[in-house]
C-alpha cells in the first residue's frame, strides 16, 4: 500500500516494542508518549482522522467522541474490560471493540491472591514496621495475622479469573464458594470442589471475598453497605475487578467499625485514589495501582493481541477478540 494510503493508528501510550513494530509494518502509527493519558481534546482531534485507536482503560471513549471519529473502524482496548468505551455507540457506528481476554487471567489471579495473602498476613504493614525502625525483637504477639490455609474464599464472579483464583485456593487447602454472575445458574462442585451459592450465603460464610465481575450498570455498587454488613465479622474483601463495583464510602465505614477486617484493592473509585480518601488511613488495607495484568509476559501478549485485533479489521474481518461481536463493520473510507 502506498504510504499516503496507509491506515492511521493512534496508540494512546507506549506499549511493548515488538507489538508496535508489527503495527508499523502495516500502518502509520502515532504513539502518545506521556506517562499520563492524552487529554480529551487530543483524543478527540486525533481520532477524527484515525482508522484505529489502540486504547487503555484510562481513555474514556464516549458517544460524542465516537460520533466525531468518521474513519474509525476499531477501538482496540489493551484490557479485557471495556467499561471505558460506550459500547452501544460504537456498535451503532459500525466500530469494532477489540479486547484482550485470556492472556491476563493468570497474572491477574496471581495479583489477587497476592493481595489476599498480603492483607491476611499483614505483609505491607510489616514491611512499613521494619522500615520505620520498629523491629526491636521477635515478638510473640507482634503483627499477628489470619490463616489463609483452611479458610473459606468466596468468589463473586466465576469467569476465567474467578476460576483461576479457585485453583490457587485449592492449593492452599481453602474451601471455595462462588457466585456465577450475571447468570443466575449455580453449578455445584465443577472446579476443584468449589460450590456455587447465593450472594447472601457467600458473604455470610467466607473469610475472604474476592470480586471478579465486569463493571456494568448492574454491578456498579454491587457491594454496598448491606452486602458488607452481611459479611462475616472480620472478613477481608479483595477487589481486582473495577473500583465502582464496591461502594467505597460504605467500605470505609465498614473498616472504621471493624466489621470489615481488611481490604486488598488493586482498583479504586476514582483512580488514582484521592489523597484524602479515608481508605488510605487504614493499616489493614493494601492498595496497588491497578497492576493486575502487569506482568512482563502478560502485557506483551496483551499488546500483541491488541495489534492483531486492529490488523484483522484492516483486512475486513471482525477482530478475533471482539467485545461487540454483533457489530457490522462500517465500510473502509479512503485515508486522508
Ligand atoms: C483489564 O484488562 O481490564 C485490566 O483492568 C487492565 O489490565
Amino acid at each position: 500500500m502506498p504510504s499516503s494510503a496507509r491506515r492511521k493508528v493512534f496508540v494512546t501510550r507506549v506499549i511493548d516494542p515488538a507489538a508496535l513494530e508489527r503495527l508499523r509494518t502495516e500502518a502509520t502509527v502515532t504513539v502518545w508518549r506521556d506517562e499520563l493519558p492524552p487529554p480529551e481534546s487530543v483524543l478527540r482531534s486525533t481520532l477524527k482522522n484515525a482508522d484505529a485507536v489502540l486504547s487503555m482503560v484510562t481513555d474514556k471513549i464516549d458517544a460524542r467522541l465516537i460520533a466525531e471519529a468518521a474513519h474509525l473502524r476499531i477501538i482496540s482496548n489493551l484490557a479485557v474490560g471495556v467499561d471505558n468505551i460506550d459500547l452501544e455507540a460504537a456498535t451503532r457506528a459500525g466500530i469494532a471493540i477489540g479486547h484482550t481476554p485470556g492472556v491476563l487471567t493468570e497474572a491477574t489471579a496471581d495479583l489477587a491472591f497476592g493481595l489476599l495473602m498480603a492483607t491476611a498476613r499483614r505483609i505491607a504493614e510489616a514491611d512499613r514496621h521494619v522500615r520505620a525502625g520498629m523491629w526491636r525483637t521477635w515478638g510473640p504477639m507482634t503483627l499477628l495475622g489470619r490463616d489463609v490455609h483452611s479458610s473459606t474464599l468466596g468468589l463473586i464472579g466465576f469467569g476465567a479469573i474467578g476460576q483461576a483464583m479457585a485453583r490457587r485456593a485449592a492449593g492452599f487447602g481453602m474451601r471455595v464458594l462462588y457466585l456465577i454472575y450475571p447468570s443466575s445458574k449455580l453449578h455445584n462442585g465443577r472446579v476443584a470442589g468449589a460450590m456455587g451459592v447465593t450472594l447472601p450465603r457467600l458473604l455470610a460464610d467466607s473469610d475472604y471475598v474476592s470480586i471478579h465481575v465486569p463493571l456494568t450498570p448492574k454491578t456498579r455498587h454491587m457491594i454496598g453497605a448491606r452486602e458488607l454488613a452481611q459479611m462475616k465479622p472480620g472478613a477481608i474483601l479483595i477487589n481486582t475487578a473495577r473500583g465502582p463495583v464496591v461502594d467505597q464510602a460504605a467500605m470505609a465505614a465498614a473498616l472504621k467499625s471493624g466489621h470489615l477486617g481488611g481490604a486488598g484493592l488493586d482498583v479504586t473509585d476514582p483512580e488514582p485514589i484521592e489523597s484524602g480518601d479515608p481508605i488510605l488511613q487504614f493499616d489493614n488495607v493494601v492498595i496497588t495501582p491497578h497492576i493486575g495484568s502487569a506482568s512482563i509476559a502478560a502485557r506483551a501478549r496483551m499488546a500483541a493481541i491488541a495489534v492483531e485485533n486492529i490488523l484483522d479489521v484492516f483486512i475486513g474481518r471482525v477482530p478475533r477478540f471482539c467485545a461487540n461481536e454483533q457489530v457490522r463493520l462500517r465500510p473502509l473510507k479512503d485515508a486522508t
